[in-house]
């Protein structure tokens, strides 16, 4: 996507100084500092991967797969080249698959990387078959998130079409599942950019999404990046909405889906699907099929749910004038809990959006899209 009118993705290979060399150097995007700086920040170790995974420089389902992608990439250079190699890979898998728990992207993209990486002869190849893997994650990412445009394009101009000509479609997104949460385009805002570019008008009501504001800070930056019409609304607002016949539809992302059809998504997610569901709102979940766990039927008790630092509810970051800032909003002494998704049960949903076409929330019908998957499936851990 522009950014002042340069392409990015969110991750990419920093060029090595003799292009015979393999990169040595990863570049992403640090979202910490948005929408107030933009910042390029570069990764070379594992620990820095496993750090900018965990603490969220990168974030949102895809882009955490495609890190974890060139994390194990960058284990294999800095591996040793004898007889230990084995057992630092096997250790960089461990620390990614130990950043975040929820988005199953990280996990396929590690166990992709191991079988790549084993399945090649020599260090040397090894290591090439890491970046050919890598690279291969990464732009699947992004021409799955272009596909999915495609496919909830369609969606929006069947709404518009009810719709008093000049009128806009309202639609409601919950956290970022924009390009900066994937390597680009987005997911639930895929489809909105592809109706924004073919003159479908659009305006996005923004859930702020707290307690780390992805809504308010990185999808308000990004949809007005693009030109897209949108307002930033209180995470308890959507109700209200939804109630006056302000939104048409809900789009949002997941970080796990199950092969039922069960979202994992950010933390308040089934609030809306519920709000939804009482206002006959149509909800949308637009994910590639890199976010769905073949291993499992049920979201509700077999999907990881991440808790992380109570600091994140207890504080809220802002600008003061030129400079970010933390405020504190709770009594200093008050405990907080910090549950980072929740689960919206495939009965709240009307569809999922996936890069092969739209399909209802059932086993059935997912495996009908998806019959690589017909056989149930486990999840490797290392
Ligand atoms: O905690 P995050 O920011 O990594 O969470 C991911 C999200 O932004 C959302 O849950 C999103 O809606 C899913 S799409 C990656």
């Amino acid at each position: 996507m522009l950014v002042d009118g340069r392409h990015y993705r969110t991750i990419w290979e920093k060029p090595p100084a003799n292009e015979r060399d393999l990169p040595s150097v990863i570049q992403v995007i640090d979202q910490r500092a948005l929408p107030f700086e933009f910042v390029v920040e570069d990764l070379a170790t594992v620990d820095d991967f496993a750090r900018a995974i965990a603490d969220m420089h990168v974030r949102g389902a895809g882009l955490i797969g495609a890190a974890a992608a060139y994390g194990m990439y960058i284990a294999t250079l800095n591996a040793p080249d004898g007889h230990a190699f084995g057992a630092a890979i096997d250790q960089a898998a461990r620390r990614m698959r130990a950043t975040r728990p929820t988005a199953v992207n990280l996990t396929h993209a590690v166990d992709r990387q191991l079988a790549a990486i084993a399945g090649a002869p020599s260090v040397k190849q090894k290591r090439d078959a890491a970046l050919h893997t890598a690279r291969a994650i990464a732009d699947e990412d992004a021409d799955h998130c272009c596909a999915i445009g495609t496919h909830g394009l369609a969606i929006i101009e069947g709404i518009r079409r009810h719709k008093t000509s000049g009128e806009p479609v309202n639609i409601l997104t919950h956290c970022n599942a924009g390009w900066l949460a994937f390597v680009d385009h987005g997911t639930a805002t895929s489809p909105i950019y592809a109706a924004h570019d073919a003159g479908v008008p659009v305006h996005v009501w923004v859930d702020e999404t707290r307690p780390r504001n992805q809504g308010a800070s990185l999808t308000a930056w990004e949809l007005g990046n693009h030109g897209v019409e949108h307002t930033v609304i209180a995470d308890n607002t959507g109700g209200h909405l939804m109630q006056h016949g302000m939104v048409d539809m809900v789009i949002v992302g997941s970080d796990r889906t199950t092969r039922a059809g069960d979202v994992a998504n950010k933390i308040g997610t089934y609030l809306k699907a519920l709000a939804a569901h009482d206002n006959g709102v149509p909800f949308y979940v637009a994910l590639p099929s890199s976010t769905i766990d073949w291993s499992i039927t049920d979201g509700l008790t077999q999907i990881p749910i991440e808790q992380r630092n109570p600091d994140e509810v207890r504080f809220i970051q802002g600008a003061v004038h030129d400079s970010v800032q933390k405020v504190l909003l709770t009594p200093p002494n008050s405990p907080a809990a910090n549950y980072a998704f929740d689960v919206t049960p495939a009965r709240l949903v009307t569809a999922l959006i996936t890069e092969r076409g739209v399909c209802a929330p059932q086993e059935d019908k997912l495996v009908e899209m998806f019959p690589e998957h017909r056989t149930k499936t486990s999840i490797a851990q290392s």
